[in-house]
């Protein structure tokens, strides 16, 4: 026997491509008269039984938007277990047969809790920072390219004036936002740790202060350091004006890479490929360049 109902989320820090993804798994559901319901809110959304079917109308002009058409959420509640029976006793009122979950680590969790207590589930990796064990996730690329256009922004008033800069750098525990851009805007000044040495630092920021470098900008992980006083540490001890800037939302919103895009639509399509020949309780990402299920379990970074 066939589905008829499946359900989507997404949850956790909303990355870009998560649209698409969403059009994916809505397309394949076309293809073989499967009804997609949209939960709103990430985990919230199954407690308050929020629950909206998925049509071309919703899905129109917002798959080249970043952020979720399905809204996203961190809940709290969805780990305390009167609201998870709601959230289970939800999924049964809705006649939903299997459910996908698009997020990073902590939504994976969630889905193993929905899989113990007998959900289908598949999860696909949709978040900025690539904390899960794929090669990437969907939005890594979005995010990385959003940062170095912003850097790249910020220098040129950088060099005009002969200023340095100390930039928040998204990634929650992960570096690879942080090494990747450092990389492509060619900085090794990085903070990565509460416990960085600052006379380091300062001396490797004086080595590039001789009119031969590039403006130092220093690149700071989540809250390994305040950028305020850290702008203002290395300015006294430098003697060079520093400006701090902490780039915020401007790194997960915006338009989907192409990459991105692909990747999601790829991903939600095959998720629900996968359901339809009797694979769940798996997530599904890029390994190397081809999309591969894995055990939940075994897609923790951290
Ligand atoms: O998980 C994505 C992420 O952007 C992390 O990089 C960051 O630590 C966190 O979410 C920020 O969360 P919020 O947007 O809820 O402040």
């Amino acid at each position: 026997m066939t589905m008829k109902n499946i359900a989507i989320l997404t949850s956790g820090g909303d990355s870009p491509g998560m649209n698409s993804t969403i059009f994916g798994a809505f397309i394949a559901c076309q293809n073989n008269n499967i009804r997609l319901f949209g939960v709103l809110n990430g985990y919230d959304g199954l407690i308050d039984n929020k629950f909206i079917e998925i049509d071309y109308q919703l899905l129109s002009g917002r798959i080249n938007r970043g952020g979720s058409i399905l809204k996203s959420g961190r809940s709290k509640r969805f780990l305390k277990s009167n609201y998870f029976k709601m959230a289970l006793s939800n999924l049964k009122e809705n006649k939903i047969e299997a459910l996908i979950i698009v997020g990073g680590d902590g939504s994976l969790k969630g889905a193993m809790k929905l899989r113990d207590n007998g959900v289908k589930v598949i999860s696909l990796p949709g978040t900025i920072d690539n904390d899960l064990l794929f090669t990437y996730t969907i939005g890594f690329d979005t995010a990385t390219n959003n940062i170095v256009n912003a850097i790249d922004n910020i220098t040129d008033s950088l060099s005009s004036f002969g200023y340095g800069a100390v930039i928040k750098i998204m990634g929650n525990q992960c570096t690879d936002l942080i090494d990747t851009v450092a990389d492509a805007i060619h900085t090794d000044l990085l903070v990565k740790s509460k416990n960085f040495d600052l006379n380091m630092l300062v001396k490797a920021v004086k080595s590039k202060n001789d009119g031969n470098h590039l403006p130092p900008i220093v690149l700071v992980l989540e809250d390994s350091a305040d950028v305020e006083e850290l702008s203002a540490l290395l300015q006294e001890k430098c003697k060079i004006q520093f400006r701090p800037h902490i780039l915020g939302y401007i790194q997960r919103g915006g338009t989907p890479s192409a990459f991105d895009r692909r990747y999601g639509f790829t991903a939600g399509k095959a998720s629900i490929e996968s359901i339809l020949h009797k694979k769940y309780n798996c997530a599904i990402g890029l390994v190397g360049d081809k999309l591969s299920a894995k055990e939940l379990e075994n897609c923790f970074k951290y």
